[in-house]
């Protein structure tokens, strides 16, 4: 690969140090009873903001076998009392890791509203039939694209990955039914922690976290009901 030498543009130390802002939105006393319904609202109000674009955009990191951790954006395709979903390559790097260590976390970072969203919890592959009936609702090119991709493998150039679409797309033109690339599916998190976070005046910020209680009984342990504390911020 050959590397650009261009000229460079650089914030000085100073410049980055002095990046701060005063927060100053409302603030939280509590929360629903339930993460989800917390989140629902959460999610829909950054939505909703025209200061933040892919609301959907959350941040997942991995540790592999090692304990190597990897952290990346993916996005969130579905939220339900099962867990959140998103879809990516079962052989990518990030699945790998999925597959030797399934804990994974999930940020979502709404700056423009002094807002973050970090979840816990464990990854699984959803069901075939799910990921299929996803993956026919996506757009012809981003179908085509999951087959030109051999995500996180390393590519000679981009030419080569521009030739792997070219011969997907002649494979499947445009309007034929693209079958599922048999690496590529859908993972749900479900999540044993979720907190949230919103800025406040003078660094005291608004902290609130789930945890989901487990209890013991007949046939082993069970999860419960979530339980929500106030932490520092
Ligand atoms: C806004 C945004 C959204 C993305 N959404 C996805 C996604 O939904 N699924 C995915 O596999 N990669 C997505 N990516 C690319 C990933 O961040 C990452 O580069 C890729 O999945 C390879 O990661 P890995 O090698 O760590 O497995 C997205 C990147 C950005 C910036």
């Amino acid at each position: 690969m050959t590397l650009d030498t261009g000229m460079e543009k650089k914030l000085t130390s100073a410049e980055i140090s002095a990046m701060r802002r005063s927060y100053g939105h409302e603030g939280m006393e509590t929360l629903p009873a339930d993460p989800f319904v917390a989140f629902a609202n959460w999610l829909h109000e950054a939505h909703q903001s025209p200061l933040i674009i892919e609301a959907n955009a959350m941040v997942l990191t991995t540790a592999d076998h090692e304990g190597h951790l990897s952290s990346r954006t993916v996005l969130l395709k579905d939220v339900s009392q099962h867990g959140f979903t998103f879809f990516t390559s079962y052989s990518s790097r990030k699945g790998l890791a999925i597959h030797s260590q399934p804990q994974v976390t999930l940020l979502f970072p709404w700056y423009a509203q002094e807002r973050q969203v970090i979840i816990n919890g464990t990854a699984q592959q959803i069901s075939r039939s799910e990921t299929e009936e996803y993956f026919a609702s996506r757009p012809w090119n981003s179908q085509i694209g999951a087959w030109a991709s051999r995500q996180s493998a390393p590519l000679e150039s981009r030419a080569e990955l521009e030739e792997r679409w070219k011969s997907a797309a002649e494979k499947w033109p445009e309007g034929s039914v693209v079958p599922t690339p048999p690496q590529w599916g859908g993972y749900r998190v479900m999540p044993t922690e979720i907190e949230f976070w919103q800025g406040r005046y003078s660094r005291l910020h608004d902290r609130l976290r789930y945890e989901r209680a487990r209890t013991y009984g007949q046939g082993g342990e069970k999860e419960g009901e979530w339980e929500l504390s106030r932490y520092y911020p």
